[in-house]
C-alpha cells in the first residue's frame, strides 16, 4: 500500500489539509487541487474508508476531477474536494456537531475552498455546516437561502449527455427506443430514468439497494436488472449513475454498450481505462462533462440568481457542446475522449 507522503507528492495538486477530529473520530480530508481560475470547489463527501490512505487517495482523485470540470467547461473555479472519513463506531447524533467543527475548519480557510453536497451528505447537512461555514456553502436548503437538492439540474445534464452519446453514434441525438443501462437509482439515477422514459427509451435499470428500485418495478419501459449483470447486459448507452471506479480492466472487456455517459465522478479505475474503452469502439463521454450540471447550477441559482429552469438550459447546453467538442477534437487528433478533454482543460488551465 502506498504511504500518505507518497500519494500527495506525486499528485499534481497545490495542497492538502489533514484534520483528525477527536471528539468524533472522524478524519477529514480537505484536498486543494488547483486555485488557478477560482476558489477550490467540489462536494464533501461523506462515508467509511476502509483506513486513512484510501479516504486520502479519494478526495486528491476526486479535487483533480473537479479542476478539469471548471477548466474545461470555461468556468472561474479551481478544483477541490474534502473527504470526511467517519470511524467504523459512529453515533449518528453527534453528525451535527462534527458538521459544525467541519465548518469552522472551512471558515477559517477563509474561502481558499468552497464546497456542496456530494455523496453521503445532503442539502440539510449544508444547513448545518453553513452555519460556521459560511458564506463558503453551496447548496443549503431553500428554506436556509440555498437552491436545494442539486440532483435535478445534475441529472438535466447526464439527459443530455446521454443524447450528445446518441447523437455521434446514430443518426441523431434523439432517444427514442435506444436502449440505457443506469446503473444506481438515487437521486440523480431515479430521475434520469423519468427523463429517458418521456423520451421513450428503453430503461434498463439496477441499484445494490432493492428498495431504491422498488418503485420502477412495474413502470412500463423500465426493465429492473441484477446489479451483478450490469457489465454484461447489452444496451446502448451505459450510464454509471452510483460510485465510481467500475470502469476497469477486468469490466471493460465484458461491458456490451456502444457508448458510456453517467453521472458517477471518477468512473475509471485508472486513466488507461480510457484506451480499454477506445480500443473496444465504445464512446466515453468524460465523467467530469456529464456532471457538470450541480457545479455549474448552483453556484449560477445561487450567486447569479438563475431560476432552476435557466440553470437546467445552461447545464444542457454547456454538456452538450463541451461533449461535442471533445467527441470532435478526439476523432481529430485520434485520441481517447478522455485525452481530449484534458487537453482543452488544460489549455485553459495554461492560458
Ligand atoms: N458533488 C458536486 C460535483 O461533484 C459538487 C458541487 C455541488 C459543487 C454543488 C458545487 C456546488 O460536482
Amino acid at each position: 500500500m502506498k504511504s500518505i507522503e507518497s500519494l500527495i507528492h506525486s499528485w499534481s495538486g497545490e495542497e492538502v489539509l489533514i484534520r483528525f477530529d477527536k471528539l468524533s473520530g472522524a478524519w477529514i480530508v480537505i484536498a486543494i487541487h488547483s486555485t488557478r481560475l477560482g476558489p477550490a470547489t467540489g462536494g464533501t463527501r461523506m462515508k467509511r474508508y476502509p483506513d486513512l490512505v484510501s479516504a486520502v487517495t479519494d478526495a486528491l482523485r476526486l479535487a483533480e476531477g473537479m479542476t478539469y470540470k471548471f477548466a474545461v467547461a470555461g468556468l472561474d473555479r479551481g478544483g477541490g474536494k474534502a473527504v470526511i472519513a467517519l470511524p467504523g463506531e459512529f453515533d449518528p447524533s453527534s453528525r451535527n456537531d462534527l458538521l459544525r467543527r467541519y465548518g469552522g475548519l472551512i471558515h477559517q480557510l477563509g474561502g481558499l475552498y468552497e464546497t456542496g453536497p456530494d455523496v453521503g451528505t445532503s442539502a440539510e447537512d449544508m444547513d448545518i455546516i453553513a452555519e460556521t461555514g459560511a458564506p463558503h456553502i453551496f447548496c443549503r436548503t431553500p428554506a436556509h437561502g440555498g437552491a436545494g437538492d442539486s440532483g435535478p439540474p445534475t441529472a438535466a445534464g447526464v439527459h443530455a449527455g446521454i443524447k450528445a452519446v446518441c447523437g455521434a453514434l446514430f443518426d441523431g441525438p434523439t432517444l427514442g427506443h435506444h436502449s440505457i443501462l443506469v446503473q444506481g437509482a438515487g437521486s440523480v439515477g431515479a430521475r434520469l430514468v423519468d427523463l429517458l422514459l418521456a423520451e421513450d427509451a428503453r430503461v434498463l435499470l439496477c441499484d445494490v439497494n432493492p428498495d431504491q428500485v422498488k418503485r420502477f418495478r412495474d413502470v412500463p419501459g423500465v426493465t429492473v436488472i441484477d446489479p451483478e449483470a450490469v457489465f454484461d447486459t447489452p444496451c446502448d448507452v451505459f450510464a454509471p449513475c452510483a460510485l465510481g471506479g467500475g470502469l476497469n480492466k477486468d469490466t471493460i472487456p465484458r461491458l456490451r454498450c456502444l457508448g458510456v455517459a453517467g453521472a458517477a465522478n471518477n468512473q475509471l479505475a485508472e486513466e488507461s481505462d480510457a484506451e480499454r474503452l477506445r480500443a473496444r469502439n465504445i464512446l466515453y463521454a468524460p465523467d467530469y462533462i456529464v456532471n457538470i450540471g450541480a457545479a455549474l447550477a448552483i453556484p449560477g441559482i445561487e450567486l447569479e440568481g438563475w431560476s432552476l429552469a435557466e440553470a437546467e438550459e445552461r447545464v444542457r447546453r454547456k454538456v452538450e457542446e463541451t461533449l461535442n467538442l471533445v467527441f470532435e477534437l478526439a476523432d481529430r487528433e485520434n485520441v481517447t475522449t478522455l485525452n481530449a478533454a484534458r487537453t482543452v482543460a488544460q489549455s485553459r488551465l495554461d492560458g
